[in-house]
């Protein structure tokens, strides 16, 4: 045979098998993501009266989160780290929803700092706290935080266990108390808990390991802080929010390597969903009536979703965690708001 000819035919076999990969991976990727099965949140509530924070309020599910709850009535906070940036969604929003009651405040998850600050000026500035969401996310980024946490795990967790554990002495005296964790099926990938992920040294640290056990820490936050909570009657959720097309992965094409970023934007491109409809399932949790029937569930396309693994269920693991948590933020085991009425 000509050699051209066996050339050629080694690449059609080559350029093949990629593009069955491919596919494969779209399919799958479509079917985790139930496409064309996606839910949305059914429930017409109205939350006037209601007071609602939002972290990153101002892009992607966070922005669809805060624009529903503004139509419904409510107050609604916007936490954000760029206050520009924040102020111009802030019209945005009002125009769009027709509800002037809109605030920004200023928080930056990956310093503590800030997180006491933002914290401070809402319990000295607002009378009522009714539903947190805990949205803002990071899965790349600057390998440690100030407070010398690992980014990932420092903005999707650790920023977030001390806003909620500050703000608790607001939200306990709600009658509506809800609070949402966006956390992502990811979570079952971490098959073990390891405390404080922290890179001091190595920029090559795993982010998607890192990404994993923050997802991890998130819901067995919420599941602890079901119980803590319960009987003040604030009920908490997390969720995993789909594959949804949103700026968090930006940063990638800077640390990894091009083919990577390229199958990623490929399957991206055929599979995710818009930030509207990724934003449905922590709406259901923050607002649905059923939903406020229940407490330290995890949820995937607006419904209840059993938990894959089994330290994500493991109760003993979520109490330790909480209290390595508290060492973390250097706080008290239980905040003192909990303390009086217990
Ligand atoms: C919530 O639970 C109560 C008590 O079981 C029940 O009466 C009520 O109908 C439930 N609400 C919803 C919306 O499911």
């Amino acid at each position: 045979m000509n050699p051209g000819v066996i050339v050629a035919i080694v690449v059609a076999s080559i350029l093949a098998l990629i593009l069955i990969f491919l596919i494969s991976i779209i399919l799958y990727a479509s079917k985790l993501n139930k496409l064309g099965n996606r839910k949305f949140c059914e429930s017409s509530r109205q939350l006037n009266g209601i007071t609602a924070i939002i972290t990153g309020g101002n892009n992607g599910i966070g922005k669809e989160t805060a624009l529903d709850f503004a139509q419904r009535g409510a107050k609604v906070i916007l936490a954000c780290r760029n206050l520009a940036n924040a102020e111009t969604v802030k019209q945005e929003l009002i125009k769009l929803s027709e509800n002037d009651d809109i605030r920004v405040v200023k928080l930056d998850l990956s310093d503590l700092k800030s997180v006491r600050e933002c914290a401070r000026e809402i319990l000295s500035t607002e009378d009522h706290l009714d539903i947190i969401v805990n949205n803002a996310g990071a899965a790349f980024g600057p390998s440690i935080t100030k407070d010398k946490f690992h980014y990932i795990f420092g903005i999707n967790y650790v920023g977030h266990f001390l806003l909620n554990y500050l703000l608790l002495e607001l939200i306990v005296k709600s009658n509506y108390g809800r609070i949402v964790s966006v956390s992502s099926m990811m979570y079952s990938r971490a098959k073990t808990l390891d405390f404080t992920p922290r890179d001091q040294s190595d920029i090559r640290y795993p982010f998607l390991k890192t990404y994993e056990t923050s997802k991890l820490a998130m819901i067995l936050h919420m599941r602890h802080l079901s119980r803590l909570l319960r009987e003040y009657r604030i009920n908490t959720y997390s969720l995993h929010p789909g594959m949804v097309d949103t700026g968090i992965f930006q940063g990638m094409e800077d640390n990894h390597n091009a083919l990577l970023v390229a199958i990623f934007e490929c399957v991206k491109r055929f599979t995710a969903i818009d930030c509207k409809t990724g934003a449905q399932t922590q709406i259901h949790c923050a607002v649905d009536e059923e939903a406020g029937n229940e407490t330290g569930l995890y949820y995937d396309n607006c419904e209840v979703t059993e938990l894959q693994t089994t330290i994500s269920k493991d109760e003993n693991m979520a109490r330790k965690l909480w209290e390595e948590s508290c060492r973390m933020v250097s706080v008290g085991l239980l905040p003192p708001c909990l303390q009086t009425f217990s």
